[in-house]
């Protein structure tokens, strides 16, 4: 957690941006239940909520008064029962003093003050609610049906919000860079350890068992497999055999929880194979060349497209595609290799405030998002300004019912030799993905580098 100062500076910023009487309400996550009331999911605090009020406790929310500029802290002190179950707490007069907010009240007067702000039509404020009791909740204050609640969030509380989380200040990239450096260790023993005959699920165990004693936990599902080129795969049942490749994706979110989301392959074989080799270098091609370009100023969507371009040159080099690369990008043939973005905000979420609306984090009224397959998939287009954090992870994949399916239909049939493609059909994918802060001129590494080259990345299997 921050500074108490760190809080309320945030929370200043928000209330700036408004100019109505109204209330800004901003709700912590509660416990989720995984098959009876006490057994629960592991608890993730809501990240806005995180963001302005740090705390990581249950069964809170704030409000900003807009009218005087005033924030109050709702919640409830434990009752002894609690206590007995739970052991002691910090108090809400100390939560209070520890977030730097005005006053503090119990959860009930707070749904109380939401119930009469309702009933006396002042502007309400409050954030997409993407868990269903949450939207109960609120259509019950609100007075409402839960479509309309689903519906009735705001706008301008989403981009404010988005306005503020999208700028890493010094004190939360260390913190970035900590969540980086945590999820090095786990890349570093995954690379170390696995081995022919093994269960994709003991890599997945190491990897997480990593994070956890970091102090935090996965800020994600981890995608660990030997089918790298199903893309969020969650699976993990596979035995892992020679000859293939490993793909891991996992990132720990730090103690504060920010994310760290990292992407390397490496071959279970110890060393590459040739035709390995060759896919890999193009993917780290795209990654480096892509990452040196990255500063204010610079569209992502032309960093999205130069990764294209230059994965496209490659597989041409290779024969797998033909034709003129920029004709063929155009018109989106290499996303029969490359169907995803190449990369997106990264904070609190390892997709930064997606549930503020994918396209107002990376979109703005200069960039429209495009419908095309893997272009719409891209969730950072906009220009880049110093302190966004975002990922870059590049890949290429072999997805045989896709290349069956568009080999059928005669799809880009002038830019795919499809004839060419049956020694690849069992070849899985490779991505690799960094985390980078866009500085004043350029862009940095968060956390320190992870092996990528092939001979570094040998090197470490060996
Ligand atoms: N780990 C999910 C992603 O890279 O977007
Ligand atoms: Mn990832
Ligand atoms: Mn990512």
């Amino acid at each position: 957690m921050f500074a108490s100062s760190t809080y309320h500076h945030r929370r200043q910023a928000l209330a700036q941006q408004f100019s109505d009487h109204g209330l800004l309400v901003l709700f912590g996550n509660e416990e989720s239940p995984m098959n009876y009331t006490d057994n629960t999911y592991p608890f993730r605090q809501d990240s806005n909520f995180l963001y302005f009020a740090g705390l990581e406790d249950t069964g809170h929310f704030l409000i900003i008064d807009l009218a005087n500029g005033k924030t109050t802290l709702y919640g409830d002190d434990l009752s002894l029962d609690h206590i007995v179950w739970m052991g002691n707490q910090p108090s809400m007069e100390e939560k209070q003093a520890r977030i730097g907010v005005e006053l503090h009240a119990t959860y009930e007067q707070g749904l109380e003050t939401i119930r009469k702000a309702a009933k006396a039509k002042q502007t309400i404020h409050y954030l997409p609610p993407y868990r269903e009791e949450r939207v109960s909740l609120l259509a019950e204050c609100l007075g409402q049906t839960a479509a309309a609640t689903r519906q009735g969030f705001s706008e301008q509380l989403c981009r404010a919000v988005i306005q503020l989380r999208s700028y890493k200040t010094n004190e939360e990239a260390a913190e970035m860079d900590k969540a980086v450096n945590i999820t090095r260790a786990m890349h570093l023993a995954a690379m170390r350890s696995v081995a022919a005959g093994q269960r994709e699920s003991t890599v997945a165990g190491i990897v997480e068992g990593i994070a956890i004693g970091g102090g935090g936990r996965l800020a994600y599902p981890c995608i660990g497999t030997i089918n790298g080129h199903i893309l969020h795969n969650h699976h993990h049942s596979n035995v892992i055999q020679d000859g293939q490749l490993y793909l891991l994706d996992a990132g720990a979110s730090s103690i504060s929880q920010y994310a760290g989301d990292i992407t390397r392959t490496f071959p279970v074989s110890k060393t590459f194979t040739d035709q390995q080799k060759d896919i890999y270098a193009i993917v780290l091609k795209a990654l480096v060349d892509c990452s040196a370009a990255l500063r204010p100023g610079y569209a992502y969507l032309d960093a999205h497209l130069q990764a294209a371009r230059i994965i496209t040159q490659g597989l041409k080099d290779l024969g797998l595609m033909k034709g003129d690369v920029d004709a063929a990008v155009a018109e989106g043939a290499h996303a029969l290799f490359f169907p995803h973005g190449l990369g997106h905000m990264i904070g609190l979420d390892v997709h930064d405030m997606e549930d503020l609306n994918e396209n107002w984090v990376g979109y703005d009224e200069h960039t429209q998002r495009s419908t095309q397959f893997g272009l719409k998939s891209l969730r950072l287009a906009k220009q880049l300004e110093a302190g966004f954090a975002l990922t870059v992870e590049p890949g290429i994949y072999f997805i045989p019912t896709l290349i069956e399916r568009w080999q059928a239909e005669g799809k880009f049939k002038d830019f795919v030799n499809y004839d060419a493609l049956a020694p690849f059909l069992n070849f899985g994918g490779i991505r690799i993905e960094d985390n980078l802060l866009i500085t004043e001129n350029g862009a940095r590494l968060i956390g320190d580098a992870i092996p990528k080259g092939i001979a570094e990345v040998e090197a470490v299997r060996l």
